[in-house]
């Protein structure tokens, strides 16, 4: 059997990890997308450009026996909605050329009811007997989507094809190796699977930061509860870190529009409303923490060490650090940023910041050091040779990456979340 594979988008964080591994699995790979990108480069048979190139479309579509569309759905500006266009353009050109049986497959995180729209505009133009639509969602995250996609903790399909489930198993087979569960499902419960996800996750992380928020007003520690509560295998450990909110491409993105559909439907889904708005005050939140220590004034300035959404990406989409940055600009203090990867594109989301190489150059003269992403870089800082350069030995660990009395035996004030 041929196999041949279109990715529309495949040059997207997400499209290029399916075109990475397709191309592994053994499969020719085709990719569409508007942008080039770092992802990418020399790897596939790549067409760059306007996605509408008819006759390169044509000809890839014509022979591929499965489509993957991973494009982008961001939020739209006004409403919380996810924005569809991208899809719904890809979804023509389906329409125009496939010839030959293919599996249209969903990746991309899309609001429910998108995977049947997307077969309806098809069917405007070819004949369902000739192919099948799947809602096959992805759980990458940044930073470790080689090892999310060799090991993921499930593989969901939703299909009313056999025809689509068969292929979409066959190309997943490599994985029955390590016995990845394989969920199949109905495509609503499928797209209804990627939504609840990601929400649940931010609502755990919004839960631990409002325990967080407790506990520093009874003096408990909520690392000791996060531990106490996550050994409970019910509860489990993970995404009980406390913080200064969530950020990324994802979560923020897709409780707004998990709470949009529910709204849509008619649905009381408060829990996200109030995940969403509790995750959106908090950078405030955390500043107004900071100038109610009385420690600052407008001559004060503050090195902020990590500007990424979290470690291992240059990544500052929703970047909490960057949104604390904006505020303490606003209350007239100066601040001074460095990131291990992510300087470039902060300096382009915010040049008033002040920018330097090094931890250390950031810290100099500084009035206080906010730690806003955990990079392993910052987890053994030499605070001896900081004390040297900084003004005020003062430390916001939004991360809680420290122990309190490390710091505060070499004479620091330490301020960490929840304890
Ligand atoms: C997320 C989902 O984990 C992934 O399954 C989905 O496919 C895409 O969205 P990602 O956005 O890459 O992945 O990052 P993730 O590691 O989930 O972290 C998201 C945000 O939550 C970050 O800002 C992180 O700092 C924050 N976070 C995470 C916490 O504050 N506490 C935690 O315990 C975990």
């Amino acid at each position: 059997m041929d196999k041949n594979v279109v990715v529309f988008g495949g040059s997207g964080f997400l499209g290029s990890h399916v075109c990475d591994k397709l191309m592994e699995s053994g499969y020719n790979v085709t990719v569409f997308d508007k942008n080039e990108s770092k992802f990418i480069k020399g790897k596939h048979n790549i067409v760059i450009g306007d996605i509408l190139s008819e006759e390169k479309v044509g000809k890839a579509v014509e022979n591929a026996n499965i489509v993957f569309i991973t494009v982008g759905t961001p939020s739209r500006r006004i409403e919380d909605e996810a924005d569809l266009s991208a899809i719904w353009d890809v979804s023509h050109e389906l329409a125009k050329n496939i010839k030959n049986y293919c599996v249209i497959v969903t990746k991309s995180t899309v609001p429910v009811g998108t995977t049947k729209k997307i077969k309806k505009i098809i069917e405007t133009k070819i004949s369902s007997e000739n192919f099948g639509v799947v809602s096959n969602p992805e759980f990458l995250r940044e930073g470790s989507a080689i090892n999310d996609f060799m090991r993921p903790d499930r593989v969901v399909i939703g299909t009313e094809s056999k025809k689509s489930e068969k292929l979409m198993r066959d190309l997943y087979r490599p994985l029955n190796l390590i016995e990845t569960p394989i969920v199949s499902t109905t495509i609503e419960t499928s797209e209804v699977i990627k939504y609840a996800s990601n929400s649940f996750l931010a609502t755990k992380i919004g839960f631990i930061n409002q325990v967080a928020d407790l506990c520093e007003a009874v003096g408990a520690n909520v690392q000791d509860v996060a531990k106490g509560m996550g050994i409970d295998k019910r509860i489990g450990a993970k995404f009980l870190h406390a913080g200064p909110g969530f950020g990324g491409s994802c979560f923020p993105k897709d409780v707004k529009a998990f709470a949009a559909t529910a709204k849509k439907f008619n649905i009381n889904f408060s829990i996200l409303d109030a995940v969403k708005s509790s995750n959106e005050k908090r950078p405030q939140m955390i500043v107004k923490k900071i100038l109610d220590t009385k420690k600052f004034d407008s001559n004060s300035s503050i090195a902020l060490l990590g500007l990424s959404f979290k470690p291992n990406t240059d990544d500052i989409r929703d970047s909490t650090s960057l949104k604390i940055a904006s505020i303490l600009q606003e209350n007239n203090i100066k601040v001074n940023c460095y990131d291990p990867v992510a300087m470039v594109n902060a300096q382009q989301h915010n040049k008033t910041l002040n920018f330097f190489d090094s931890v250390y150059d950031a810290c100099e003269g500084v009035n206080a050091i906010i730690i806003g992403t955990e990079w392993n870089e910052f987890r053994a800082l030499n605070f001896t040779k900081i004390k040297e350069k900084i003004k005020d030995a003062i430390i916001f660990d939004l991360r809680n990456i420290y122990r309190p009395s490390e710091l505060e035996e070499l004479g620091f004030l330490y301020y960490g979340i929840g304890k």
